[in-house]
């Protein structure tokens, strides 16, 4: 059942899109006063196309076509369900939730993996402070982390059993289905099922988000057996591309740019170090999803992973979505240690401090990378070098970047700065030409509307989509057409798929009289169809608004309906034809 509409409307008065998205977003106000631009939290952009419109108190990007209002644009900037967006919009409002009526069966689940999460880790951390497990503790200390550090990360150790921790939980009043759920127990179904314990003999970290829920655990073995780490599998309160490790705390932290390492422990050191602003990604690549979450808090990276060749890969790829993602990125050359967890136990804080002093930025820790391939005292790497380094600089956008480091390169190889940067220049035509290709092939599928993933259907039928889109943009914005169309409109006069659930949707709120508002439609429809409806009703403006074009639409599905209908009757076999005649004279 869905949450009462008083308690929404209530809801909706109380909230300002405006200062919700400013919460995540720095908006721009345009000169027309109510209208906002920013860049867009959804997808990776560096100019903005994500508009908020104070008027009907939605949001809609340009870009990648999310759109909706308040509830919306919470549900996907939080990842959150319907009922917990309402919940969080309500607490934000200073409204408590209505007691009856709606179904809040998944946020109860989640609930209680959430509750489970917690429990387990409170087990765990017990078991590592339990006597008969000194050895864990023991691995802990010899690492070098203090108590404080165990206490402070909630570290704990699982034990090496197949069911203590199933026993615990079952005395707790947890159920072997809801610890599934959480991917505490593993079910194994050789002779008959049977549930055991997910992470046994192993040093448990919990991940906690930065609502302080504990959303999973990452579980290393005690000496160098493989797995190295068992890691829990995403569930419905954690994903793990989703997520960054120690965010919890780095979002506090005082310095304004966050350390990237490549592993938990790595980033437990450098908190313990006095490094609060570092955090890691979980047992994944990074992704953009985790970028995004980064970009909340600050304008600036530094990628400081394990100094071996595939830390090394790491970082050319991070560097990429980093900076697709608008931030800023230096990159850590680690020096007396493989990673920061060696160098800050080997040589100390400071050491780790001094490298974070010299960080590079990108564009010199790639010079420094392909210099490293050649031997620049003899003429012939010198000149090898400068070739590849002048088409690595061609691809940098800023020309007083670019003129920066024909300079600096200059120095260094002593060759004159006007050869280098002729070289340079002769790069970058092709650069050029290469980059507008590419824009030129994107422009090319999305008009050809091969790119719509909310109605693929629009690719076959081009022509059909576009009169259906007329008739219901200019119905969002005339309801009152209503009554003159309703004879002449019917859902099945439609092509698409979308569109056709869109107008039966719309139909039968205009039929009924209630107030047409995109939340309507949130119980049949996606929060990224959302979007789309939310393009229809307030954002699109290629209509002429008038009931005339409305008809034109109509007659134009009309005619492609007769016309489909005859192609259907050519495009039959003879037998099929045969047949169909044979059924007529029954
Ligand atoms: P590392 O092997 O560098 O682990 O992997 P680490 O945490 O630094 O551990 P120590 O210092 O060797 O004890 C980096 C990260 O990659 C993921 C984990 O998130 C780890 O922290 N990983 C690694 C896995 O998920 N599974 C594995 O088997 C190995
Ligand atoms: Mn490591």
């Amino acid at each position: 059942m869905a949450i009462n509409d008083a308690f929404l409307s209530e809801l909706k008065m109380r909230t300002d899109i405006m200062d919700l998205v400013s919460s995540y977003v720095s908006l721009d106000s345009r000169r027309q006063g109510r209208t906002h631009k920013g860049l867009c939290p959804f997808h990776n952009e560096k100019t903005p196309s994500f508009m908020v419109y104070e008027d009907t108190q939605s949001f809609y990007c340009f870009g990648c076509g999310a759109g909706g209002d308040a509830i919306t644009f919470t549900m996907k900037i939080e990842n959150l369900d319907y009922i917990e967006a309402v919940k969080l919009l309500a607490e934000r409002a200073g409204l408590s939730m209505p007691e009856d009526g709606y179904d809040d069966s998944l946020t109860k689940k989640k609930n209680r993996i959430l509750a489970a999460n917690r429990e387990a880790a409170r087990f765990f951390h017990s078991c590592l402070l339990d006597k008969k497990n000194s050895h864990a503790l023991n691995y802990f200390l010899n690492r070098g982390l203090s108590p404080q550090t165990i206490k402070h990360f909630g570290l704990g150790y699982a034990p090496d059993s197949w069911d203590s921790l199933i026993k615990h939980m079952r005395e707790k009043g947890f159920s072997v289905q809801e610890l599934y759920e959480a991917d505490l127990v593993k079910k194994s179904t050789k002779n008959g099922e049977r549930f055991y314990d997910n992470f046994r003999n192993r040093m448990m970290t919990p991940i906690i988000d930065i609502r302080g829920n504990v959303i999973g655990f990452g579980g290393r073995v005690l000496d160098d057996s493989k797995p190295k780490y068992v890691n829990t599998a995403d569930t419905l309160v954690y994903k793990k591309s989703h997520e960054v490790f120690a965010m919890n705390y780095a979002k506090n932290a005082k310095e304004d740019f966050l350390i990237v390492a490549e592993g938990y422990m790595d980033v437990i050191a450098l908190h313990q170090a006095g490094f609060t602003n570092a955090v890691a990604c979980l047992g994944t690549a990074l992704t953009s999803e985790q970028a995004r979450l980064m970009k909340r808090y600050t304008d600036e990276v530094v990628l400081s992973y394990d100094s071996d060749e595939a830390g090394q890969k790491a970082t050319k790829r991070a560097m990429q979505i980093f900076s697709d993602s608008g931030l800023k990125v230096r990159v850590l050359q680690l020096r007396g240690g493989k990673d920061p967890d060696e160098i800050i136990k080997k040589h100390g804080r400071e050491r780790f401090q001094s490298l974070l002093d010299g960080a590079e930025n990108d564009t010199e820790f790639n010079l420094i990378k392909i210099g490293e391939k050649y031997d620049i005292t003899v003429s012939d790497g010198k000149m090898s070098f400068l070739k590849e380094a002048a088409q690595f600089l061609a691809t940098l956008s800023s020309p007083v970047e670019r003129e920066t480091y024909c300079l600096k390169l200059a120095s260094m190889t002593e060759v004159s700065a006007d050869a280098i940067r002729q070289e340079v220049n002769k790069n970058l035509s092709s650069v050029r030409r290469k980059a507008k290709k590419e824009l030129f092939t994107q422009a090319r599928n999305y008009s050809a509307g091969t790119e719509d993933k909310i109605n693929p259907d629009k690719k076959k039928y081009v022509l059909q989509a576009k009169a259906e889109e007329v008739i219901l943009v200019t119905l969002f914005r005339n309801p009152d057409f209503y009554k003159k169309l309703k004879d002449e409109l019917t859902p099945e006069l439609f092509f698409t798929s979308f569109n056709k659930r869109v107008l039966s949707v719309l139909l039968s709120i205009l039929e009924s009289g209630r107030e047409l508002d995109v939340s309507s439609f949130r119980d049949s429809f996606s929060a990224d169809e959302i979007g789309r409806i939310t393009y229809f009703s307030d954002v699109c403006k290629e209509v002429s608004d008038t009931i005339e074009e409305c008809f034109e639409c109509i007659e134009t599905l009309r005619n492609a309906k007769n016309k489909k209908s005859f192609d259907e009757v050519s495009a039959m076999s003879d037998e099929d034809f045969a047949n169909m005649f044979k059924n007529i004279n029954k």
